[in-house]
């Protein structure tokens, strides 16, 4: 569409994440920690008409995801394809996926839970159920869901 172009501009090396529901670009962009300078180009656009309804897009030029960062993005935005962009080409696409066993990416919100002592543990959360997104902790069983899963993204 003539229109998006427009908006936003083609990148020729880095990251493109689409289809990210309406309204959470900017979760996004906190849990992958651009909320000050990184050093990159960051474009967004928020309230875009898709194919299938609105959604968010953000572009991060010159820089790669981690998988533990493909997984934090599943949690906020379990929608998103990340597309790997090389020369202006799309060289890869991936949809995300909620993990069913999510380690050391969510805090627990049970201030009592082992995982939040002094000397405090690693968090480990099961998948529950995936939509609505459910996950539950291994050590004190609270469930949490997603609002509470994007507040609490290590
Ligand atoms: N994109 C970009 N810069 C490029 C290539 C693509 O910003 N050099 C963006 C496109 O604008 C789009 C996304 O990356 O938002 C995916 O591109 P593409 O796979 O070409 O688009 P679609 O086929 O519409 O993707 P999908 O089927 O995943 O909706
Ligand atoms: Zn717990």
């Amino acid at each position: 569409m003539t229109e998006q172009i427009l908006k936003v501009q083609k990148i020729k090396n880095g990251i493109v994440i689409d289809h990210i529901p309406c309204g959470l670009a900017l979760k996004v962009l906190k849990i992958l920690g651009i909320e000050r300078d990184i050093g990159s180009t960051v474009s967004m656009v928020m309230h875009v008409k898709s194919k299938y309804g609105w959604k968010d897009i953000v572009k991060i030029e010159d820089r790669f995801l981690e998988e533990k960062e493909l997984d934090k993005i599943a949690l906020v935005a379990p929608t998103a394809t990340v597309n790997i962009i090389q020369n202006y080409k799309v060289v890869k696409k991936h949809r995300v996926k909620v993990p069913e066993h999510i380690i050391g990416i969510v805090k627990c919100t049970n201030p009592k839970c082992i995982t939040n002592q002094r000397e405090p543990i690693t968090p480990e959360f099961y998948t529950v159920s995936k939509d609505p997104l459910i996950i539950k902790c291994r050590y004190c069983e609270r469930d949490m869901e997603a609002d509470e899963i994007i507040e609490n993204i290590i």
